[in-house]
């Protein structure tokens, strides 16, 4: 691999201890997969916040790096961590929890991280730009970065993104490179996708079937991308290009949770799929390649489904919400439960905390407060410490959420849409037949 004289003096230790450290994890990676060279990157996400997830070792690991030093060098945000990091009473964490979380967000900030703690970090400011080379980690948030913003990133660790973030490289394979962001899957959706989740449960079957691979997707009706911008929605977006930013959201999130995938394409959409220049069908989807029909998302319904028809808890915002769906969470609420009536199961909405701030300044967070909701920001519950809770039944509309909160929260799922949901706030139970 071919390095700089300066990235050379970096690992050679010139720039101190920390970035030195960190210029090994990012070479020795790059050995790995036999890159030529470094790249620079301009923005990183940061994965491995939760105090569960980290415990002590992990914590001792941030410790001693902060302390040799180590600062990052471009704009850098955090995933959520296990609780809201200042309501986290209402959620029921121990003080003893509550501490050691808190000092983790400490010890990242004392490097220079935002401490944004949302894995939706497009939706606060963190946005690279078409074609940028960049470091993120968090799943959902990689496959969003290279599908929707079109920049290009591979499926970080928590420790190889922080690396990044210190020394401004990642090494030059896998997604940084044009020949990889072919599609290797050729998906045809011949059923009506509607709904959230139902782009979550066509993320999830398609991701069994594709594994890391890349899908391209034909046969979506999907309301396009501003203007073909590749940005993140702006005051004065059209509803419809929201419906398809919060659509590819948990699309994506699904695909990188039932697979491990962290690209993929929709013929007219995503902005690889549109840029001049290339074929869609011909140069990014090439003849010869395996083919996936969709004639049902049924499937994915059965498959996310556990026979509990109690629930104990709501969960919508997986990855976290946008103002839009806090917007929708909080007509359902209007709609459903009068003024004064209290929601039967628990209800928890999560979402960064700009966002929550943004829906507080509009009334939408008040609306759900009053009628005994929760909105949390900063938080996951897949990374919270959910056995310290009383909770032993979950419903989504999020096939990421649905897969993940048994084997990581120990919850029996009810899967559905966003009015499903809700209803199942009101009435505390989800009903085997629906009409
Ligand atoms: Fe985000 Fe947690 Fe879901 S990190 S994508 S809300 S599992």
């Amino acid at each position: 691999m071919r390095l700089t004289p300066e990235e050379q003096g970096m690992l050679a230790g010139e720039q101190g201890r920390a970035t030195q450290r960190a210029m090994e994890i990012i070479v020795t990676l790059g050995h790995i997969y036999e890159a030529e060279r470094l790249l620079d990157v301009s923005s990183v996400q940061v994965a491995g916040v939760s105090y569960r997830n980290l415990g002590e070792a992990g914590l001792e690991f941030l410790r001693d790096w902060a302390a040799e030093g180590a600062r990052v060098r471009v704009p850098t945000t955090l995933n959520p961590a296990g609780m809201d990091l200042v309501r986290w009473q209402h959620m029921g964490i121990s003080q003893e929890y509550a501490r050691k979380q808190l000092e983790t967000i400490e010890v990242y900030a004392a490097m220079g991280i935002q401490p944004t703690c949302t894995c939706a970090p497009y939706l606060v400011g963190n946005v690279p730009g078409y074609g940028k080379h960049i470091a993120w980690s968090e799943s959902s948030a990689v496959v969003y970065a290279n599908s929707v913003l079109g920049a290009r990133t591979n499926r970080e660790g928590g420790p190889s993104a922080l690396a990044a973030a210190i020394c401004g490289r990642t090494a030059e394979y896998g997604l940084h490179c044009d020949a990889n962001r072919r599609a290797t899957l050729r998906v045809e959706v011949r059923c009506a996708v509607c709904g959230l989740d139902e782009y979550a449960a066509l993320g999830y079957l398609v991701g069994r079937d594709v594994g890391g691979g890349v899908p391209y997707f034909v046969g979506l009706s999907m309301a396009p991308l501003d203007a073909g911008s590749a940005d993140v929605p702006q005051e004065g977006t059209s509803q419809d290009a929201l419906r398809t930013h919060d659509a590819l959201k948990l699309l994506g999130a699904a695909l990188a949770s039932s697979g491990a995938v962290a690209l993929y394409h929709v013929q007219g959409v995503t902005p690889e799929a549109c840029i001049e220049g290339v074929r869609p069908g011909v140069d990014l989807c090439p003849c010869g390649i395996p083919r996936l029909v969709i004639e049902s998302l049924e499937p994915a319904i059965t498959a996310l489904n556990a026979s509990v028809e109690s629930i104990d808890l709501v969960v919508i915002g997986c990855p976290h919400a946008s103002l839009e769906e806090l917007r929708q969470v909080a007509t359902l609420i209007t709609a459903r439960s009068p003024r004064g009536q209290r929601l039967v199961s628990d209800l928890w909405v999560t979402m960064p905390r700009q966002v929550r701030e943004q829906g507080e300044a509009l009334g939408l967070v008040q609306v759900i407060e009053e009628a005994g909701g929760q909105v949390i920001a900063d938080g996951c519950v897949v990374v919270a410490p959910m056995q310290e809770l009383p909770y032993h039944t979950l419903a989504t509309n999020s096939a990421k959420m649905a897969s993940y909160a048994l084997p990581h929260a120990g919850l029996q799922v009810r899967f559905g849409s966003l009015e499903r949901c809700i209803n199942a706030a009101v009435t505390g139970c989800w009903p085997t037949h629906q009409p």
